[in-house]
């Protein structure tokens, strides 16, 4: 068994924002675009599944109850996590913690899910070698996440202001190939779909999701 710290709990999630202001910010994006993937994405959960940062609980309601054993959520920010509390069905469990330190034993799940969080993770890579040695040999990782823009001259904007972007926003990076870095910690990409959204969300414009499997 592998023996972990639990970090404290900090105060607030994205950008500084409670979880309620978090809630109200992604309420009408949620409805556009984000629910409809949620629940495409988690479909296909099953066993014992760990979530990243589950913030307010948006995916709580996209889960596929009759497939899940139980769900284990880790949430740094207590701002999202009492929100996330007040939604909690009797089959999850919420952990503080972090994506880069998880209190659980290795091969402790069969499923995986991080939607919107690994932008904001500071050591990324290690948030990803942690889901890896959490989830069973061939476990599944579920992902929704912003990324770097394809387009050459979009994602140079995006490395220049990252540091500004970063400070107004709590740590998000729009800047980051997080797809490549889930495949350099081992996992193989089985599904992935891609948008982009403009502008609208200031430099954050094209989402990935997919689902990857533990090599
Ligand atoms: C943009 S919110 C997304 C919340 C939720 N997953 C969703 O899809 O709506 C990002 C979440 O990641 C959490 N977070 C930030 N750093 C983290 C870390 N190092 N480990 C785990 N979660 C983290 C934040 O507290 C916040 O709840």
């Amino acid at each position: 068994m592998t023996e972990v710290r639990t970090p404290k709990r900090s105060g607030r999630g994205l950008a500084g924002l409670s979880g309620l202001s978090y809630d109200l910010l992604m309420a009408s994006a949620e409805r556009r675009m984000f629910a409809a993937i949620r629940k495409d994405l988690l479909a296909s959960t099953t066993g014992r599944v760990i979530e990243v940062g589950g913030g307010t609980g948006a995916n709580l309601l996209h889960y596929p109850r009759g497939a899940l054993e139980h769900l284990d959520v880790v949430e740094p920010s207590e701002s999202m996590a009492a929100r996330f509390e007040r939604r909690r069905p009797r089959w999850a469990l919420l952990h503080p913690g972090s994506a880069e330190e998880l209190p659980f034993p290795d091969a402790t799940f069969d499923a995986a899910v991080g939607t919107l969080v690994f932008c904001s993770v500071p050591d990324m890579e290690r948030g990803f070698a942690e889901l890896r040695r959490v989830l069973v040999p061939g476990g599944r990782f579920h992902f929704l996440e912003h990324v770097r823009s394809q387009r050459p001259r979009v994602g140079s904007w995006q490395d220049r202001l990252d540091g500004v972007w970063s400070r107004m926003c709590g740590g998000c990076h729009a800047n980051r190939r997080t797809v490549e870095a889930i495949e350099s910690a081992g996992f193989e990409v089985e599904h992935l779909d891609e948008r982009e959204v403009g502008w609208q969300g200031g430099l954050v414009r094209d989402f990935a999701w997919g689902i990857a499997r533990s090599a």
